[in-house]
């Protein structure tokens, strides 16, 4: 097959910038050893339907290894000319087995073999992505339990609110990476079907076996319908929004461990090899990484962005247009892989400032909920206790000093329920391990959450 398959249409040879406009080659050969799979299922498919014969399919296959091997090992050419990976493999095979090789197509259309490879290559990468998730979940409830001591201010809208645990901000993202890992497994169940067997779009009149072909290459379902197997690419639009949430995760994390790294928190230090320095100023160490991760979440919404555009207004059912879906959808899996990579092997190496955090809860009023609370416990309605906490703030905001600084009589001052116990009421201590409402952050819950965390992950690997 050294000129085009369509060539007994035409007259005119294909102009050489076509050929480089067109061409798709130095993007989906990325998807060769999937479309090799798919090949030897469909010959092994072919030769049980009688389409072609054992021994012709035993040539083809073994042809489709050579290819295989070849790809892997660096030695293939490729070549704008053939267009895209599908007609390499294809061209190449005629040079390994003959004539032969043109029996390959039969019952097949690029099509199909496309919406096929992306199906294959997909899976492969989300179960990865889903295991980088585990991994890195798995690191958070570690770290979580190993800092259960540590006590932090606990912010909204980046003002010190309450005291909460550390641990219990680190299993807040937990939470957020589980949430990722199960959109992921729901997604892949609508990736995991086999599209082959549309053929063009209107399916063929070979008497082809899809059930035998998904068997073989481990699909439980196969697309419904021809039409729609050829031009769906739901299952891509999918993964890029379930991939831009988990980078807003990503990106939110990062975003906390860029501030918490400043001269301004000091809650954490990232190590000397996660981080870089500046070529100017010599004090200087950088929280590139993180940075960096922020900075990519802009490549996996722009790929979601892409393939909404690209599939909005196409007629049904398979347009070229589609063949500019591949671009997004790799950068997105390997952008997505290695800031799972590079978390997992940083998160593990960052400092934690504990004496840090704990002291940024001396000041700011932050036990002032509290308390308005122990008001309430002794008969107070909450509102008007909420109005005497007030104005003991206002009180010691012009005099210096924070509720657990003021003297008894001081506070006595704003409410004659207030007897020598609201002091403890008021440490850190006490506060974060009254929190027991379940998701609150008092220490035995955290603990419990932890233990169900590490469970969870022990039973997903
Ligand atoms: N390279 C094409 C793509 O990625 C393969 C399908 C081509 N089909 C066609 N009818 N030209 O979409």
């Amino acid at each position: 097959m050294s000129e085009k398959p369509w060539d007994g249409r035409f007259e005119e040879k294909t102009d050489a910038a076509v050929e480089a406009f067109t061409s798709s080659i130095d993007i989906d050969r990325r998807l060769y050893t999937h479309d090799i799979d798919g090949s030897i299922a469909h010959c092994r498919m072919l030769a049980k339907a009688a389409i072609i014969t054992g021994t012709e399919a035993e040539t083809l296959i073994d042809g489709l290894e050579k290819i295989r091997g070849e790809i892997a090992g660096g030695h293939f050419a490729f070549s704008d000319r053939l267009e895209d990976i599908h007609m390499h493999i294809e061209d190449r095979l005629a040079a390994h087995v003959g004539n032969v090789s043109r029996k390959l197509h039969t019952a097949r259309s690029r099509n199909d073999q496309v919406a096929l490879d992306e199906r294959l290559y997909l899976r492969d990468a989300v179960r990865k992505i889903i295991q980088g998730l585990v991994d890195l979940r798995k690191i958070l409830v570690e770290m979580a339990d190993q800092h259960i001591h540590v006590v932090m201010p606990g912010y909204t809208h980046l003002q010190r609110a309450q005291p909460v645990l550390f641990s219990h901000h680190l299993m807040a993202y937990y939470e957020m990476f589980s949430r990722d890992t199960r959109r992921f497994e729901d997604g892949l169940k609508r990736t995991n079907v086999m599209p082959l067997g549309a053929a063009a779009l209107a399916g063929t009149t070979y008497p082809i076996d899809r059930f035998y072909t998904a068997g073989l290459l481990g699909f439980p379902e196969i697309c419904e319908n021809s039409m729609d197997a050829v031009s769906d690419r739901d299952f891509i639009m999918e993964f890029l929004a379930s991939a831009s949430i988990c980078m807003v995760h990503f990106s939110r994390f990062s975003e906390e461990l860029v501030m918490w790294s400043s001269s301004e928190f000091k809650f954490i230090e990232l190590s000397d090899g996660f981080s870089t320095g500046s070529s100017i100023m010599p004090q200087k160490k950088n929280p590139d990484v993180p940075e960096l991760v922020r900075g990519k979440t802009g490549r996996v919404f722009g790929a979601l962005i892409s393939l909404l555009t690209l599939m909005k207004s196409l007629p049904m059912a398979y347009n070229r247009d589609m063949q500019e879906d591949k671009g997004p959808l790799f950068d997105a899996v390997d952008t997505l892989t290695a800031c799972l990579d590079i978390y997992t092997r940083m998160l593990p190496k960052i400092k934690i400032n504990g004496e840090q955090m704990e002291s940024a809860l001396s000041t700011g009023y932050i036990n002032a909920t509290d308390m308005a609370d122990y008001l309430v416990c002794r008969g107070m309605p909450f509102r008007e206790a909420h109005g005497c906490v007030g104005r003991a703030v206002s009180y010691g905001l012009s005099h210096g000093k924070e509720l657990h600084e003021m003297t008894l009589p001081e506070l006595r001052s704003f409410s004659g329920l207030i007897e020598e116990d609201i002091f403890p009421a008021l440490t850190n201590r006490q506060m974060i391990d009254r929190r027991q409402s379940f998701g609150g952050t008092a220490t035995e819950n955290v603990r419990a959450a932890i233990d169900r965390a590490r469970q969870r992950v022990a039973d997903e690997e």
